[in-house]
């Protein structure tokens, strides 16, 4: 590999939580630090890769180089995403996209007191999947993050979202961590990354999804 090998490849990388309002100061989320994301986002853009980052919200700064879209929700996510779907090679999905909204949702802080409060949750849309199953797709790498029977719930998940790269990984070891530990599937087979720092495997997984694009897209 050149050390610029995605010149003139275009890229978007959704990473961190969705937040999902329940009134004008709570909401429902996910736990996710964005730090396996935004390491994504930079190590392709040290690549070369001219790169879109779609972040929910977190306090982490801007890779150098990378255009950066703030969104709070998953529906959010989704129209950022839908946005520049067209213009891009490669989609890197690693954001913690939370899989409902509450449909029942408050402008005003809700009051608290004794009775019991319900929420409606609705499924949000699946945006990673969305993307993969267009028409003319660009080539799309997911993460899984399980917490058990990892190979086979994320195998699974690659097959059902159509994703010729995933990486999954052990949610006890990753969220918040500065370090992890992956495991790559793609049709070859499983591909087990050393521990390491986030931003050492970021590079890893971004070199392997270069391998296998190229592959797709002989020139
Ligand atoms: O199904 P699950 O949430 O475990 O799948 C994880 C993968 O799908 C991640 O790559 C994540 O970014 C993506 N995803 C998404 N939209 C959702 C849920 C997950 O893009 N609503």
């Amino acid at each position: 590999f050149q050390p610029k090998y995605l010149r003139g490849l275009k890229m978007l990388v959704t990473a961190g939580p969705t937040f999902e309002r329940i009134d004008a100061v709570r909401g429902i989320t996910n736990s996710s630090s964005g730090k396996m994301g935004f390491a994504i986002a930079k190590a392709a853009a040290d690549a070369g890769a001219e790169l879109t980052l779609v972040a929910g919200p977190t306090m982490l700064c801007t890779p150098y180089g990378v255009r950066r879209i703030n969104v709070v929700s998953a529906q959010d996510m989704l129209a950022a995403v839908n946005a520049e779907v067209a213009k891009i090679d490669i989609f890197v999905s690693v954001a913690a996209v939370a899989d409902y909204h509450v449909l029942n949702q408050s402008e005003h802080k809700i009051k608290k007191d004794a009775n019991i409060l319900t929420l409606e949750l609705a499924p949000n849309p699946d945006i990673l999947a969305n993307v993969a199953s267009l028409a003319d797709p660009p080539f799309c790498v997911g993460f899984a993050a399980e917490s058990e029977n990892l190979l086979d719930y994320a195998e699974a998940k690659r097959r059902r979202k159509k994703l010729p790269l995933l990486a999954a990984n052990l949610v006890q070891q990753a969220i918040g961590a500065d370090d992890n530990e992956v495991i790559l599937l793609d049709d070859d087979g499983q591909h087990r990354l050393p521990r390491a720092a986030k931003e050492e495997v970021a590079r890893a997984i971004v070199k392997h999804a270069a391998r296998l694009y190229n592959k797709y897209h002989p020139e």
